[in-house]
């Protein structure tokens, strides 16, 4: 089929939800993507922070091959070792505590909500289920999510959203100070704003809003969804700002593309949540939990992490190097192979352009372009990557 008629059949059979760009992918190799016709494309963005290690990445392909002989869905009625081992991977690498797995990243917020909710609950706090929010921030699109993300074009027409969500200015420290009552939960954050732009908090803004919760005892919940899993050269960015979450939900790149999210809360946290509290019919799916043992010994085998780093400087640098010839990057953001660069324009040609010389990125928050590599990609692939951003620039911009 070639891409006209696969975008025909899109419009044809799919709900128009989605603005999706007029190429059709269907392989994928390490930080390349190949299109119908045979295109070849240096992906940038790796399915929005999902392509950790590169596409079909071999151990992957090979562990979710075996588990699919063995088992594709058992029930969580029983035991299943590869989700336990998947959980104990995840625990030791993050926080500790105990793991609740799920499908996708507004499910794993969803259940963080209601754990947060329960365990404030079980302490007496009945009147305690107010969750302060970011403006700026996003934290899915299921009802809970939703009314978490504090951004209104996504609620816009979807009113009203769920009661006990408050939103405060972003970098407010005073407002967060202000918000927090006797009514307050927690406080759900992300550590860096990713849909926003690749937004970063004022410095000590973090470390500041983990003590004013610990003083008042309100939950301090890290919404690690895009920031997790060695993005930002750490296993999660909150040990990068100095702060330790008492609940954080984690999916996108956890099984390298297949569909799985996790919430991990300290013990005594966790507890909350006993036999029927909460539950999923394909939460922590073996085949996913196999690529997601893959995914979790990959990012922990010695020096991986710090590559990430070492990457991400390298392109910051080329990003930044960029700048200094133009006069319509106001600036460049982020940290590790989380990326962004601030421009005076809108960003959507520019991101069309960027397609159409085989890169492909992100448009966001209006003028920003979002860069979620692959965290396996190489030096020449990130050199390459900024000579063809310069390249889709507009000419106008140049100095
Ligand atoms: C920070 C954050 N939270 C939650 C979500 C929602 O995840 P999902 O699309 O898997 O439901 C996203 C997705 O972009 C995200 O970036």
């Amino acid at each position: 089929m070639g891409t006209e008629e696969i975008i025909e059949m899109t419009g044809k059979y799919q709900m128009a939800n989605y603005a999706r760009s007029p190429v059709a992918f269907v392989r994928g190799e390490g930080a390349r993507l190949f299109d119908a016709e045979g295109r070849e494309y240096l992906d940038f963005l790796g399915g929005i922070a999902v392509a950790l290690l590169g596409h079909t990445h071999p151990e992957v392909t090979r562990a979710i091959t075996v588990q699919a002989r063995n088992l594709l869905h058992a029930s969580n009625l029983f035991h299943v070792p590869v989700q336990s081992e998947a959980a104990r991977l995840i625990s030791e690498g993050t926080i500790g505590g105990k793991v609740f797995l799920c499908n996708s990243g507004t499910e794993a917020n969803e259940a963080a909500i209601k754990l947060a909710r329960k365990w404030t609950a079980d302490r007496g706090k009945e009147g305690a289920h107010e969750f302060i929010v970011l403006e700026g921030s996003f934290h899915g699109r299921t009802y809970g999510g939703l009314s978490a993300t504090g951004q209104p074009k996504f609620h816009k027409g979807f009113e009203p959203m769920l009661p006990g969500f408050v939103t405060i200015p972003f970098g407010d420290i005073a407002a967060l100070e202000d918000a927090l009552t006797e009514r307050t939960c927690a406080f759900l954050f992300e550590p860096i704003q990713g849909e926003n732009g690749v937004r970063m908090h004022p410095p000590d803004y973090l470390q500041e809003a983990e003590r004013i919760c610990r003083e008042k005892g309100v939950l301090f919940v890290a919404d690690e969804i895009q920031t997790g899993l060695g993005r930002t050269g750490a296993m999660l960015a909150c040990e990068r700002f100095g702060v330790a979450p008492d609940i954080v939900t984690l999916a996108k790149g956890l099984a390298n593309g297949l569909p799985l999210g996790a919430v991990v809360a300290r013990d005594e946290v966790a507890a909350a949540f006993g036999p029927g509290s909460h539950g999923s019919t394909f939460g922590g799916n073996p085949v996913c939990c196999a690529a997601a043992k893959v995914v979790l010994e990959t990012l922990r085998s010695p020096g991986f992490l710090a590559e990430v780093s070492r990457k991400g400087d390298l392109f910051r640098n080329g990003l930044s190097e960029l700048a200094t010839h133009r006069t319509d990057i106001r600036r460049v953001r982020g940290m590790g192979l989380m990326l962004a660069i601030e421009m005076e324009v809108e960003t959507k040609e520019i991101a069309q352009r960027c397609l159409q010389n085989g890169l492909v990125v992100n448009a966001t928050s209006g003028n920003v372009l979002r860069f979620l590599p692959p965290l396996t990609v190489n030096d020449g692939e990130i050199r390459q990557a900024l000579v063809l951003l310069r390249a889709s620039l507009p000419a106008g911009g140049r100095k």
